[in-house]
């Protein structure tokens, strides 16, 4: 917020004047988008709101959408067609040529008409393009052309904001001819402190006449780990379960309201989240929930997953990206959200036997300790013989026997 309002105080040389917010599911980027516009009309610009779609017909809807945020002449104008055809004079106020424009021309058109009556009659102007990850792409670099000739090169005042999943990187802004969005700044949602949870949900309380005692709601952050949708269903559960709001809401409450909050996260984004996962992002989240402790080594999902790390360091990238993971420390993952690990074991006991195999895992140590003695039992044996002997995959039993026989040669001992 703060930078978008000193691009808007600043200008078009300003380097946030046009953005990219990128944010997982649920971490407020739409809500931030919309207080964007707040300021923006506070400060006397003109706002056009815009939902990207994948639809070729996109780029007609933002056309459309950004004439139409000061063309009240084209505005009045389609109804007086409405009215007129009605009464079946059938009179067409648009003109053969007009249709006829490139889709190019018709949005350098729009956006400098916009640019234009922002600069006579406001004080500038705000687009704002939402699931920025999802738009159509042609519709997208034309939106480009237009914004990078109006904006940054003729210096007239129309701001831009974008916001979208982390994958934008790999769909928008992976297209070569999105040179200009790839430049533009571009900022990660984090999630929120603990301070600021215990903000978002005791002001809304309090501002609607309720109270909440010290350790509910301490009790209540802490369950939210600053992610903007948990806060949102805490606070909502929190509310709904409590006698009276004015009476105080307790931990008993607090405790249920977490419960119910956890329900809702698995349907309404651990669901939705997972769907739009590969086979093998999914499987990395699988063999993580095999492990109890909340970080879980990069080492043992490989060895569980029978991949090497290096194969998998892209998946870790995608998931991390994509806000389902992070990497607290080297060589370490841990899910972004906690309950996804008991999530998970549940989704595979109903599965049944099949995934047995990943629900109890040794630790990597414990597999080399049986690597090492049955290759020393019989030192003859193939990587795949000792790999069947103890459950491991082959290219694992050959990396520990080959950094076993470089110890004993070199006379170093482990
Ligand atoms: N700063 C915040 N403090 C508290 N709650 C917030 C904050 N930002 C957003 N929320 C709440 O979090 C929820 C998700 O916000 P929002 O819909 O903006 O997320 P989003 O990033 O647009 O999600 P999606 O990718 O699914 O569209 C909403 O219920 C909203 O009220
Ligand atoms: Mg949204």
């Amino acid at each position: 917020m703060r930078r978008c309002q000193a691009a808007m105080t600043a200008g078009p040389d300003h380097p946030d004047h046009s953005m990219l917010l990128k944010g997982p599911r649920g971490s407020g980027k739409t809500v931030l988008l919309a207080a964007m516009r707040d300021v923006a009309e506070q400060n006397g610009l003109l706002t056009v709101r815009v939902t990207a779609k994948p639809e070729p017909t996109f780029v007609d809807a933002l056309i459309e959408q950004i004439t139409s945020a000061y063309d009240t002449e084209s505005r009045r104008m389609s109804s007086a067609q409405v009215s007129v055809l009605g009464s079946g004079a059938g009179v067409s106020f648009q003109t053969p040529e007009v249709r006829e424009l490139s889709v190019h021309t018709r949005m350098l058109a729009a956006v400098e008409g916009l640019a234009d009556h922002a600069r006579r009659k406001a004080r500038g102007a705000l687009i704002t393009i939402d699931e920025f990850h999802n738009a159509n792409i042609a519709a997208l670099r034309d939106f480009a052309h237009a914004l990078q000739d109006i904006a940054k090169i003729d210096g007239k005042p129309v701001m831009f904001v974008g916001a979208g999943l982390p994958s934008m990187e790999e769909t928008a802004l992976a297209d070569p001819g999105m040179t200009f969005f790839q430049r533009i700044a571009r900022t990660q949602l984090d999630p929120l402190s603990l301070e600021e949870s215990v903000e978002a949900l005791q002001a809304p309380i309090n501002a609607a006449g309720g109270t909440i005692d010290d350790d509910a709601l301490a009790t209540a952050a802490a369950a939210t780990s600053g992610y903007p949708f948990m806060v949102q269903l805490v606070g909502y559960h929190s509310w709904e379960h409590c006698s009276g709001p004015s009476n105080g809401i307790t931990s008993g409450d607090v405790q249920a309201a977490v419960d119910a909050a956890i329900t809702d996260m698995e349907a309404q984004v651990f669901t939705p989240v997972v769907r739009d996962l590969s086979d093998t992002d999914r499987m990395v989240l699988e063999a993580m929930s095999a492990f109890d402790t909340p970080d879980v080594q990069i080492a043992d999902v490989s060895r569980v997953m029978g991949k090497t790390s290096n194969y998998l360091s892209v998946y870790f990238q995608r998931l991390s990206e994509a806000g389902v993971i992070h990497r607290p420390s080297r060589g370490r993952l841990r899910y972004v959200h906690a309950t996804m690990r008991d999530w998970f074991r549940r989704q595979s006991i109903e599965r049944g036997p099949m995934s047995e195999g990943v629900s109890s895992p040794e630790t990597t140590t414990n597999v080399k300790e049986r690597i090492i003695a049955a290759s020393n039992a019989d030192p003859n044996a193939t990587h795949v013989a000792i790999a069947s002997r103890v459950g491991a995959n082959p290219d694992y039993v050959g990396r520990v026997r080959r950094a076993l026989r470089a110890s004993l040669e070199s006379g170093v001992g482990e």
